[in-house]
């Protein structure tokens, strides 16, 4: 009798339903919250500098993610093509994480030193250039924009304050170290660091 109480009072089901899925959401995100293997980074992995994470926030700008998945799955057809498969330690400084789930393009995750920086350059100019049947856009303004020095700072400053571990010479270092870096610069930067912590290739 009671189970018909629940299926007429629509009221009633709605809040039965909240807490057997909050129950649920609590068991499943909770012991992650604390487990190594989610929270620690992979050995090598750190901080983006100022450079690299000034080049992460133009791939996450000009929406890279919409072609390119940074996520190795962990089946053979995968890791032969790609490299290792990805594990969680390796994005514990992804703010947020690039996984993606469109492959238009090739997967990114391990593409660190594949290919030269001027090979990306002449890519992002030009995709068609290296591939003529790529349908990849360009991305010319890269190469002609500049970094801002005082906007690193802040964003170092502030992923601090999230827990990331920078120092204070980062923190005063960054706006230094991105002076006559072009976008493009940073965006190749971030892109040959991809992966390479865990790549034994
Ligand atoms: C419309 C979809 C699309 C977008 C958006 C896109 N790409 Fe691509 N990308 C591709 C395709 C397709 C390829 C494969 C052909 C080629 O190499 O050009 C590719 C290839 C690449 C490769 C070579 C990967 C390899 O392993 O050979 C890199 C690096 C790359 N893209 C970076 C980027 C970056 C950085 C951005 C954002 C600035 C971007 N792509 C945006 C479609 C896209």
């Amino acid at each position: 009798m009671n189970h018909q109480k629940v299926e007429k009072n629509i009221n009633l089901m709605a809040i039965l339903i909240v807490i057997v899925i909050s129950i649920g959401g609590l068991v499943e995100i909770v012991p992650l919250m604390a487990s190594s293997s989610v929270m620690e980074p992979y050995e090598g992995i750190k901080p983006y500098p100022a450079v690299q994470l000034a080049g992460r926030d133009i791939y996450v700008r000009e929406g890279c993610y919409n072609c390119h998945s940074q996520q190795i799955r962990p089946f053979r057809s995968e890791t032969e093509r790609y490299g290792p498969y990805s594990v969680a330690g390796e994005f514990v400084y992804d703010r947020p994480f690039q996984f993606g789930s469109k492959r238009t393009g090739p997967d990114l995750a391990r593409v660190g030193k594949r290919y030269s920086d001027e090979w990306h350059r002449i890519h992002l100019l030009k995709p068609q250039d290296l591939v003529p049947d790529s349908n990849m856009p360009s991305y010319p303004w890269l190469a002609t924009t500049m970094l801002d020095g005082e906007l690193m700072e802040r964003k170092l400053r502030t992923l601090k304050m999230l827990g990331d571990p920078y120092t204070d010479a980062d923190i005063e270092g960054a706006a230094a170290a991105v002076e006559g870096v072009t976008e493009m610069d940073a965006l190749i930067a971030y892109l040959q660091n991809l992966g390479t912590a865990r790549s034994a290739r």
